[in-house]
């Protein structure tokens, strides 16, 4: 059976993502989070957000990484960071199956391109998402799950609630499912 494709973000409820190349705001909780749902899964992102991870951190350990460029010309360079590289996202996501083993599914990590176009061409089918309560300016969004194709499947805080980071941004983990 194959893994489940999901996306994976955190934003603002203004769908706030990134700015600037990186993302402005800094909550362990939802590190700790993202590490704990995509632990032992590939995780597929973009050419900018794999720039955006520190050079320590990345490849991001004990998962395959799989970024997304088209330029061919830099496949050799992102191979030798330690990332796979395919050109398109589908190519991505089939390569992520490949790579999935038991794992149950393969997240899409980012950045805007790549969760809009997850979103609009159905790749994905559920959507962690972390709302941080912050009211911040932003460059990048994530794309609206509407509402006709994607259900809330249930929020680790308990519907609508929050909890608050030890840095004093009040956040929730919330679960989509695609409609079938
Ligand atoms: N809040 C969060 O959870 C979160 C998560 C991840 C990232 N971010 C933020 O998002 C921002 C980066 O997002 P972004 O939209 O600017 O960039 P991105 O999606 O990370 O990367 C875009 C690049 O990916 C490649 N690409 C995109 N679509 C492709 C396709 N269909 N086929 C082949 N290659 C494709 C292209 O690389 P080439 O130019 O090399 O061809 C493109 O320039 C940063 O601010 C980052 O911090 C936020």
């Amino acid at each position: 059976m194959s893994a489940a494709v999901g996306v994976i973000w955190a934003q603002t409820p203004d769908r706030v993502i990134g700015r600037h190349g990186t993302m402005p705001w800094h909550v362990p909780e939802d590190m700790a989070y993202f590490k704990t749902v995509t632990a032992g899964c590939p995780v597929i992102m973009g050419r900018k957000t794999w720039e955006s991870l520190p050079e320590r951190f990345r490849p991001l350990p004990g998962r395959s990484n799989i970024v997304v460029t088209r330029d061919t010309s830099r496949a050799a360079e992102l191979a030798q960071q330690g990332a796979l590289t395919t050109s398109s996202l589908e190519d991505a996501v089939a390569l992520g199956q490949e790579q999935a083993g038991e794992s149950s599914a393969v997240w899409i990590m980012g950045g805007g391109a790549i969760y809009a176009e997850a979103v609009e061409k159905g790749i994905a089918h559920l959507a962690s998402v972390t709302v941080l309560d912050l009211d911040i300016e932003g460059d990048t969004f994530a794309p609206e799950l509407d509402p006709a194709a994607w259900e809330l499947a249930g929020s680790a805080q308990g519907l609508g609630k929050w909890d608050t980071s030890e840095s004093g941004v009040r956040y929730r983990f919330e679960t989509y499912a695609r409609r079938r």
